[in-house]
Parts: C-alpha cells; structure tokens; sequence
C-alpha cells in the first residue's frame, strides 16, 4: 500500500479525521504566497475556533518552499513536496502524538528503532526544557544516546508570529555505515522525516508570547523522504516517485541519469511544482509578479537544463514530462485532471516565449562574461538579463558560477524590488489621478495597440513598425509598415496572439528613464525626435517595450477579448487595422 493511505488509514484509527488538502496558493492569506506547512489551512483552528471535522485531523498536504532554490539537484531537497500531518486541536498531547509516531514508523513502516534519533527542546528563559518528551521517548525504547536537545531547532514557527511551540524532531539514519551510538543532529547522514510541535503559544508581532486557549499538537512527516527510506534508496530522485519522470528525461535527451544527475533532478522537480501551482484553482499564470514569477522561474530554470542535456527546444519534451507528473498524482488531487489542458498550455506558452530570447540572452550573456575582468557580475547586467532576455536571477547565477563568476544578487534584487514598487506606484498614481481625458475604453485600447504591434511582429515580421494609430472609446485604428496584405491567416494569428497574452494577465510596468538610455534598451517609439529627455517606458512583460504617454490598464487581463474588423491599406507600404474590444 502507498505511504500517504497507510497514514491516513493509521490515524484514522486513532479517531482522527481526513480533511482535503488546501489549495497550494493559501485561501485569505496574503502573507504568505504558498502553503509551507500542512498547518497554514489550519491556523485559525489553532488559534482556538471550532474545527468542523472535530479535534483530530490528518492529511496529506501539498506545500512549496522556495526558500532554498539553490539546495534543489541535491538528494533530498523539493521545491513540492507533499506534508502528511496529524492534528490535535485542544485534545491529545505528547503522550499519544509521540506515541503514535513511534508505533507507526516502527510497527506500520517496520523501520528498525535502531536507526530512529530524535531531537528534543533544551529550554530557555522563557520555556522549560521539554523532559515530558524526553521521558516519553526513553519509555518507548529510545536510548538516551539518541535523544538531542537544543534549542533554536526545537522551536517550531511557521514565519514571524503566530501559533508556535517547541517540537520533537524525528531522523533517521541513510547510511550503509555503522550507525554511531551517540546522535549528532549535525551529522547528515542523520535525516530528518517527522517534526511533532507541540503548539500551545502564540507570537505577536512585539515577540512577546502568550498562551493559546487550547495545547495542539501539529505534526509533518515528507513524504519523499519516508519513501525513499522505505525504498532502501540514498537519493529521493530513484523512489518510485521519480523513476518514470527521470526515465522520461533519459529518454528525451538520450543521456543517463548518472551522467549529469543535477539537471534531471532540477527539471523533475520544478515542472512538477510548475504543474501544481498551474493546476491550483486560482489559476496563476507564469508573470513578473508573485507567484506567477515563481513559475516563471521554475519553469525557465528547467528549460535552461533541458537546453543543457541537448532535448529539442522545439518539441514538446515539457508536455510529455507533465503529462506523467498529471498522471501520478491525478488520483490524490482532482484538480489536476481538471486543470490537465490549461497546465499544459501555461508550460507550453511559457516554453515558446523563452525560447525567444534565451538564445540571444545566452549570446549576450557570453558577451557580458567575457568582458568581465574581476570576477563579478554586476547588478546592472544582472537586471538587463532579467529585464531584456527574460532571465531569473538563479539563471544568471547558475550560467556565471560555471565560469566562476560572482553576481551581485543582493544589488540585482534591491533594483529588482525598486523597479516593481516603480510599476506599482506609476500604476496606483495613474489610478488615483485620474485617467484625465481618458476614460477606461480609450485606456484598453492604448494598451491593446501594444499588444497588436508586439503580436504583428511575431506573426508577420519583424519590421513591421507602427505608423500611426487613432483611438475612440469604440475602436481602435492602427497604422503600419507592411509590404503585403494580410492573408486570412495573418489575421487570424495576430488576433489569437493579442488574445492569448490578453489571458496570459501580464502586468504592464511604467519606468521612467532618459532617452538615449530607453532607445538603448530596445524599447520602441514612433517618432523619437517627439520625445523630451526623459521619458516613460510602457512594458508589457516580455512582448512589449514602448515610449508611450500612457495610460494604460494594470494589467492585460483587463481588455476582455480582442477582435479585428478589417484590414485595408492605408497609404504606399501602409496598411491599417480597425479592431474591437469586446
Ligand atoms: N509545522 C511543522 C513543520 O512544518 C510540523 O515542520
């Protein structure tokens, strides 16, 4: 039987019941982009209100953490991972949570009680040591050898404040070697597989803590660690869990795994946090904000491996990889089934718009490298690689560890942070101000006329320039160098296109800069001698960069759907589209 229905079907008969998993992206919690812990969904419980499936609770639980971006291609680390939990809200406590650990690891799993060390609370000024567990364990056959105190690792709290507590920590030891009769928890081949917290305080913001109403016990085993235990394995990525992702990988870029262990694992594991958070039901979509860069990212980071192990940039590897990772987990979570079409699209959409600009961005990247004669990657040509080529940070990192360079990561996201609070504030002004001689229909179609540029660019060439453009609050008309009449199928494409980024809900950012500076970084305009000498810069994600006056909408999700009513020349080489918003 599988681990996660040999867990709910052990604390199920110890009276708990099953509660769903929480979506990935928390409900009414913006604090947090994802959930870390299976006990997010459940903090107000914790707190004290009334759970409607009683006091005892277990699951499994899908949780992020992003955190550690740089750990994943190790053994161990996942970007996803799946939390089985158990909960006690104000009813049992270190008695039977400890208890119940140990008899389902040791009697259910059938793990060894020698290969078992666990970590206790040493107390500080504030909290006694915890000797309550400590007694617990020693009656259970836990040899005091194999009992640690310390503190900060056995404090348990989910970010700055809130229901927290100290906690039993749980290892295991993954090692052929002779296995030591004194536990280190420094020690890695010592791996930690369930933390048990026993949640009886609350943090406020002032650090002060105070009692809760109720003492919970809030627990987290992974279950990629138990099962490669179980599975006899050293390296989560060859359980049953991975093989046929991994076997896939070999097979598309016909190398074995051992030979380049790192990127197989790195695909692996973001496109399935990729999958989940694209199949969650709030439906994110790779962007440059959010969650929806962090798909972003995940999702870049694993085209560049896949680029790196030779697979076809152009066939549909990602697709065939998802599609394994949808069927696996389908059975546990419906929403995969039911999200299946639309997670495959975002990877295939975002595979396609990468794909554009890594080549020259590797180019480029190249060129910046070779110029560099003290090591370091400024946060300057950090920030044009992100902002010009589409490159994550981690991307840049990763190309420039290979030739032992240094990037100034915490200058990149200090520009990073200060050219999103740019966007947000030029959005949120725009908003207050007023859209003074623009109402809402005429700002859409400032917006859709960049769109249909960008997209007449792709679809009919890249010299396509705009020539002018008209705009009402019914239509827009649009203007621009062409030498042919567009076939039906021009059309069509260009109004898929527009349609298509329309859904995709990027936001548009507004920067301000001089003009030589803008012109440099590629962004277009029609007529430049028009332009004072410091001028805004609309941008629509990747697609678009323009001088424009403005306004604009926020965000592409804005403009409803975008349709062309006809194409006619307008003058010699010229021809013009009249277009909807509907
Ligand atoms: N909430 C605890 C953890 O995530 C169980 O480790």
């Amino acid at each position: 039987m599988n681990l996660k229905d040999l867990y709910i079907d052990f604390f199920v008969s110890k009276g708990h019941k099953q509660i769903p998993s929480a979506p990935v992206i928390p409900e009414n919690d913006p604090s947090v982009l994802f959930n870390t812990a299976g006990m997010q969904p459940l903090i107000p419980y914790l707190m004290g209100q009334a759970h409607p499936y009683g006091k005892r609770l277990v699951d499994y639980q899908k949780c992020i953490r992003t955190n550690d971006l740089d750990s994943i291609g190790d053994t161990t680390h996942h970007t996803f991972f799946e939390m089985l939990g158990n909960w006690s809200l104000g009813d049992y406590f270190k008695k039977e949570s400890i208890s119940w650990s140990f008899e389902f690891l040791t009697s259910v799993l059938k793990i060894p009680v020698e290969k078992l060390a666990v970590t206790v609370f040493a107390g500080n000024n504030d909290i006694p040591e915890d000797t309550e567990s400590i007694e617990i364990w020693k009656s259970l056959g836990i040899k005091e050898g194999r009992i640690a105190k310390t503190v900060e690792d056995n404090f348990w709290i989910a970010g700055e404040t809130g229901p927290c507590g100290p906690d039993t920590e749980i290892f295991y030891f993954r090692s052929e070697d002779e296995i030591p009769e004194i536990f280190d928890p420094e020690d890695n081949r010592w791996v930690e597989i369930w933390n048990n917290v026993f949640m009886q305080y609350n943090k406020s913001l002032d650090g002060s803590i105070s009692e809760l109403p109720n003492k919970n016990v809030d627990t987290g085993m992974g279950v990629e660690r138990v099962v490669a235990i179980l599975e006899g394995v050293n390296d989560n990525y060859t359980t049953s869990i991975w093989k046929d992702v991994i076997n896939k990988i070999e097979e598309l870029s016909n190398i074995k795994y051992e030979e380049n262990k790192e990127s197989m694992r790195i695909i692996a594991d973001h496109l399935r946090t990729a999958v989940f958070i694209s199949a969650d039901p709030t439906g994110i979509k790779p962007s440059n904000t959010d969650q929806g860069y962090i798909l972003r990212r995940l999702i870049r980071r694993a085209i560049r491996h896949a680029k790196k192990l030779n697979i076809d940039m152009n066939s549909d590897w990602e697709q065939e990889i998802a599609l394994i990772i949808l069927d696996k987990y389908s059975k546990y979570y419906s929403e995969l089934e039911a999200n299946k079409q639309v997670v495959l699209e975002v990877l295939k959409n975002e595979r396609i718009k990468f794909n554009r600009t890594l080549e020259k961005g590797l180019r480029e990247f190249e060129k910046i490298a070779s110029n560099i004669t003290d090591g370091k990657l400024n946060k300057d040509l950090a920030f044009k690689l992100y902002d010009t080529y589409g490159f994550p940070i981690e991307l840049t990192v990763e190309l420039a560890s290979e030739l032992n360079l240094l990037v100034d990561v915490d200058g990149f996201k200090e520009k990073f942070k200060a050219h999103q609070e740019l966007s947000r504030a030029g959005a949120s002004a725009k908003f207050k101000g007023g859209l003074a001689g623009d109402g809402e229909a005429e700002t859409k179609y400032h917006t859709a006329t960049h769109l249909l540029n960008a997209a007449l660019k792709v679809v009919v060439n890249e010299d396509v320039h705009q020539k002018g453009s008209n705009i009402t609050s019914e239509r827009m008309r649009f203007d621009f160098s062409c030498d042919h009449k567009l076939t039906a199928e021009e059309k069509q494409k260009v109004e898929e296109l527009v349609n298509k980024w329309i859904k995709e809900e990027i936001p548009i950012t507004k920067e301000e800069m001089n003009k030589e500076e803008a012109l440099k970084s590629g962004a277009e305009c029609m007529f430049i001698e028009k332009y004072p000498d410091v001028v805004t810069v609309y941008s629509i994600g990747n697609i678009s960069k323009e001088l424009c006056g403005g306004p604009h909408v926020e965000n592409t999700k804005e403009l409803g759907v975008f349709e062309i009513k006809k194409e006619e020349a307008s003058s010699a080489g010229v021809r013009r589209i009249k277009a909807i918003l509907k």
